[in-house]
């Protein structure tokens, strides 16, 4: 929940997206009357069995789709009718990584700022400096054909911290990556998320990945209706957690 004097960054009033089946059967509901508001600098874990309905609110979110009926605000603005009032605002952290094959690590780092108008000396910088943060400096121009699965989703992390968004958008960005290789990157992105000041909505399968990172975490139930919405104390002991995750094991069994 937002707190009183806490800006709401992202707002969705009475949400709802009907999607029309083909044969004349009645459309498809896949969200219904939701309310969801996210305050400026919080980590939003959201957290639902699959066809819930989280990537078409990730992508009513990133304008790239509008509602049906209901309301959604990012900054104040519509991320449909006013999409290009968003360009450099908000980064999308894809699954799976989404590099382009012909460009090197670093060429792609570079891609979203082409679109901000900084010159090529400034693109280079940022690139390298983003590349040298998550450990890739020697691989800046390697193309990603070259790169292991876990390098590869680093460059995609470090295109989507260089355009410096002031909101991140990810859609299960570590679930393709072994264990341990998930847990180092997204402890890492945590960490990123927090030392920028960024807001971030992080869809995830997985209860220990919306237990490790999210600030608050989201259960939805088909068609895409909050059923669990706990936002954490600063400071949570294990036994806070034990207990916030069989609350979310229950409610996702049910
Ligand atoms: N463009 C579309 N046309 C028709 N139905 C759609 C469309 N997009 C999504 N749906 C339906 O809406 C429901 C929600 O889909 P959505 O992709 O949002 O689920 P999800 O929670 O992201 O699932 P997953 O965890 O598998 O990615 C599903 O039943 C899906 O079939
Ligand atoms: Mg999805």
């Amino acid at each position: 929940m937002t707190q009183p004097g806490e800006r709401a960054i992202i707002e969705l009033e009475g949400v709802s997206k009907a999607f029309a089946k083909s044969g004349g059967v009645p459309s498809f509901v896949a969200v219904e009357d939701l309310k969801l508001n996210v305050p400026e600098g919080q980590m939003l874990a959201l957290l639902g069995k699959t066809g819930c309905g989280k990537s078409t609110i990730f992508n009513m979110i990133a304008g790239l789709t509008a509602p049906t009926s209901g309301r959604v605000l990012v900054d104040g603005m519509d991320p449909f009718g006013q999409f290009d009032a968003f360009r450099g605002k908000m980064a999308i952290v894809f699954q799976g990584d989404r590099l382009l094959p012909w460009r090197t690590a670093v060429q792609n780092v570079e891609l979203g700022l082409e679109m901000l108008d900084r010159s090529v000396a400034e693109r280079r910088a940022i690139a390298m400096r983003w590349l040298e943060t998550l450990g890739l400096a020697g691989h800046a121009h390697d193309f990603p054909h070259a790169l292991s699965g876990g390098m590869r989703q680093r460059v995609s992390i470090a295109r989507a911290f260089a355009v410096d968004a002031k909101i991140l958008l990810c859609d299960e960005p570590f679930s393709a990556l072994d264990e341990m290789t998930g847990r180092a990157l997204r402890a890492e992105f945590a960490r990123l998320v927090k030392s920028n000041n960024k807001t971030a909505v992080f869809i995830t399968h997985s209860i220990d990945e919306a237990l490790a990172i999210g600030d608050r975490i989201v259960v939805l139930k088909r068609p895409a209706k909050v059923e669990i919405d706990h936002t954490f104390e600063p400071v949570q002991t294990e036994t806070d957690k034990e207990n916030v995750r069989n609350m979310i094991r229950t409610a996702l069994i049910a």
